[in-house]
Parts: structure tokens; sequence; C-alpha cells
């Protein structure tokens, strides 16, 4: 069953279509690969699935056919469609702790009622605890009342996925959330990734590191140019003749299994 529908996206910037006609069908509890060359398109992708950018033309289903296109990103993140950012987005002073509990605040409608109940102290209490179990979850427990900013980066990368976690998705977008990790920090968030899928959450990753790529998702999107270029199972990606043309050229082109040319 599908959870997720992009049917002929577009998103034009000026007169460049960041993404070009894009249909996309995300199964309910899969791990998604989407990769694809610098400025193909993949991080435009999910800033018009969370509703960042209304997309130029094109509609995008959740769950059951809900239309979620035009809808504001904070509407579409409470029905449980959620990303990180490329850029690790966090409040750099405030703790672990309260980082998340902030999260929650943000997201939980703490309606008018509740307040008029004088619910507001339990509603914190309920707030700090489910917080506490996030970054536990996340194994940032021993580090709850560091503040944000003094993190060595695999850890503020979990927290950014703590923080994404505290809106409890339904799907959750991660985009790079590899990127300047050494080994042993990747192999962390590698099975962090695999824990919270575990929780029966879906997950789409851009990532440019293909080995881990490779080694998450069962089926995985290239983009090139805005557009589909090709999916498949990793084995079909990495012997595709048009994935290597792609990337002919980039960095990644050798974690692809093919041969990096000079440029
Ligand atoms: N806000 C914007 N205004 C104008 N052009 C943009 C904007 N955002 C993205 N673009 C352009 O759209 C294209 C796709 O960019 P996008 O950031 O989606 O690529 P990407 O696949 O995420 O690349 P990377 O792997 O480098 O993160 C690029 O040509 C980029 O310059
Ligand atoms: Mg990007």
């Amino acid at each position: 069953m599908s959870i997720l529908e992009v049917k002929g996206v577009s998103k034009y910037f000026g007169g460049l279509a960041a993404i070009d006609n894009l249909n996309l069908t995300i199964r309910e509890g899969e791990i998604r690969g989407i990769i694809g060359p610098n400025g193909a398109g993949k991080t435009t992708l999910f800033n018009v699935i969370s509703g960042v950018y209304r997309p130029s033309s094109g509609q995008i289903f959740y769950k059951a056919g809900k239309r979620i296109d035009g809808l504001a990103a904070s509407k579409i993140a409470e029905m449980g469609l959620v990303r990180t950012f490329q850029r690790t987005a966090l409040y750099p002073n405030f703790s672990v702790l309260k980082n998340v509990t902030a999260a929650r605040h943000l997201h939980a409608r703490e309606n008018i009622f509740s307040v008029f109940a004088g619910a507001v102290k339990k509603i914190e209490e309920v707030n700090i605890k489910k917080a506490l179990e996030i970054v536990e979850f996340m194994g940032l427990g021993h580090l709850k009342n560091e503040l944000a900013t003094n993190l060595p980066h695999g850890h503020q990368r979990a927290l950014g996925v703590a923080i994404a976690l505290a809106c409890e998705p339904k799907v959750l977008l991660l985009d790079e959330p590899l990127t300047g990790m050494t080994p042993t920090e990747k192999a962390q968030m590698i099975d962090l990734i695999r824990k919270v899928h575990q929780q029966g959450i879906t997950i789409l990753i851009v990532e440019h590191d293909m080995r881990s790529v490779m080694e998450l998702c069962k089926y995985i999107s290239v983009l090139d140019f805005g557009k589909l270029l090709v999916e498949g199972t990793p084995a079909e990606i990495q012997n595709d003749e048009s994935v290597i043309t792609a990337y002919l050229g980039t960095e990644d082109i050798t974690s692809l299994g093919g041969e990096k040319v000079a440029t």
C-alpha cells in the first residue's frame, strides 16, 4: 500500500525546473533511497513534499489519497510527514532535552480548552517525559543536559533526527543524514535509522554516500535534472548505464562501483 504519491510534480525557480514532471510512489514501511548528482532536485523534492515550497504543478497524495500539495508545512508535519534539514537546524544554546521538548511544543496543539482546564502543567510533564524517551532512544541520554552547540557533529545529527521524531512522524524525510561524519559516526547513524524504521516509520533518505544508501535501502530512485532517471534495487542501480553516465565526473562515481574520471 502506498503512503505517499507524487504525481506529475514540477517546481520552477524562474525558468529552471528544479523538479520536472516527477512521479514517485512510496510504499508504507519502506526505506527509499533518493540519489542523484548535485543539483538534481533532491532537496527541492523534500521541500515540495513537506510543504516548504508549493509545487508549480502536479499533485501530492498522502495516505489513502489525501491531497497535501499546497498545505502549510506545519499542517503537513502535523499529519505525520516530517523532514530533517540538510544543514542541522537546532537551537544551539538550548540543551539537548530542551531542543526536543521545544520541538514537541511547536508540534503539539495545546488547545485553549486544556489551558482553561488548568492542564498546562500536565502537558508540560508529558512533553518532557516523551522528549526524554526520544533523547534516550537516539542514544543521547547521557548528553541530555549538554548544550546542542557543544555536541560533536555525529550527535548533532542524531539530535536533528530526535527533533524530527518529537513530531511523531509516520514518514520521515532525511536529507543527507551522514554528511561530514566519521566512519564510526556513520555506522552509528545507520543503526539509528534502522531503529527508527523498526518503529514502523516510513523513511525517505537523500544521501551521497552510496555504500550506505545501498546498505540501507532495498529500492532506490535516481534523480537527474529534476527528472526520475531510473528506479530499482541497489544492484540494478549500480549497473545502470544511465546512472553511471549521470554520475560521470562526480566524486560519487567511485562508490557506485565505477571508475572515477578526471574532470
Ligand atoms: N530557492 C531556490 N531558488 C532558486 N534556485 C533553487 C532554489 N533551490 C534550489 N534551486 C536550484 O534547483 C536545482 C536543484 O537544487 P536542489 O537543492 O534541489 O538539488 P540537490 O539534488 O538537493 O543537490 P545537492 O546534492 O547538492 O544537495 C539547482 O539547480 C538549484 O540551484
Ligand atoms: Mg540537497
